[in-house]
């Protein structure tokens, strides 16, 4: 069952821009009940932009969202106010994303004033629960984000995302500010998080470890564009853009390291091309038919999508 259905989705935060600069641009995706769904692609591809459109953070310039079956396309803010609670997001860069004058009480006090109407009393009780399932305890409810580490924010902000007891998060590079053993331990507390609540996440990340880790299914964002979903991000990405991506992580074992790959072609300009395929200018593949044709998003194997016209030769 999908919770989530994106279609023909745009977004261009400069209208008027010539040639039109898309940060979202033709996005198709369902996200399904219950599932991690991964989010990857170079830094200013799209990615938390796509993220905040799908809350109506954002505003699409064209395409629709669909949430539990409901169109919210053309949701205001204030009819989304009943919807948000069911969908939360947390936050890139644990440094920004609170108000540095604000104690972590104040910030898990606003989402629960705005939506709960219980007692003081048990508005305590709900946040100290919160910051118990997050491996904090309620001795911070009193510090400002500069008195905690980032692990400790970044577990602040789960929680802020978590209290009102969402369906549907966002996690926008949840693993990013955090070091390898503060990582591991988010990872597994999403994971417990998502099943105690039954909850459905898109991760985002540049971290394919990660995202390997705890993903079902991976979408991969190029230029505004997604260009595959994979299954499974180990059973072969079938479009270049993603294998460049997957080769450039690093294996763990030195000797496999490919230092002098050439992944993609160098290219300073990052504009969509006028036509064909989005990815043309740094493919090393690129064909004629590559310039002239925008290849169709398509099914390639069971769940596999991808947007390239030669990915069944490679
Ligand atoms: N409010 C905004 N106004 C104008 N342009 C914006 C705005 N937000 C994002 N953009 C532009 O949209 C593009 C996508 O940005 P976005 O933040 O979604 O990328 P990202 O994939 O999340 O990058 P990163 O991995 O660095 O977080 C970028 O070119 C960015 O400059
Ligand atoms: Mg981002």
């Amino acid at each position: 069952m999908e919770l989530i259905e994106i279609k023909n989705l745009y977004k261009n935060f400069r209208p008027k821009a010539k040639p039109v600069v898309y940060s979202v641009r033709n996005v198709n995706l369902t996200i399904r009940r219950g599932e991690i769904l991964g989010l990857v692609g170079e830094s200013g591809c799209g990615k938390s932009t796509l993220g905040k459109l799908i809350l109506k953070l954002e505003q699409p310039t064209k395409g629709s969202l669909i949430f539990d079956g409901e169109d919210i396309t053309g949701c205001s803010f204030n009819e989304m106010r009943p919807r948000r609670r069911r969908m939360q997001m947390v936050f890139q860069g644990s440094s920004q994303a609170f108000n540095p004058s604000y104690t972590l009480r104040q910030i898990l006090r606003e989402p629960l004033d705005n939506y709960y109407d219980e007692s003081d009393d048990e508005k305590e009780k709900l946040m100290a629960d919160m910051l118990r399932k997050v491996g904090l305890d309620e001795t911070y409810l009193t510090r400002y984000p500069h008195e905690m580490s980032g692990g400790q924010r970044q577990r602040g902000g789960i929680a802020r995302a978590l209290i009102l007891q969402p369906e549907f998060i966002v996690c926008d590079e949840a693993v990013s500010s955090v070091d390898f053993a503060v990582k591991n331990k988010i990872l597994e507390l999403l994971i417990s998080l998502k099943n105690d609540f039954s909850l459905t996440y898109l991760f985002i990340s540049h971290d394919i470890a990660a995202v390997n880790r705890i993903c079902d299914r991976t979408a991969v964002m190029y230029l505004g564009n997604i260009v595959e979903i994979l299954p499974d991000i180990n059973s072969g990405a079938l479009h270049p853009y993603t294998r460049a991506l997957l080769a450039a992580t690093l294996p763990v074992n030195p000797r496999e390291r490919k230092d002098d790959l050439v992944l993609f072609r160098e290219d300073e300009d990052m504009s969509i091309p006028e036509r064909g395929c989005v990815f043309q200018n740094r493919c090393l593949y690129t064909k004629p038919l590559c310039q002239k044709e925008s290849p169709l998003f398509e099914q390639k194997t069971d769940g596999h999508f991808a947007a390239c016209h030669y990915c069944d030769q490679k």
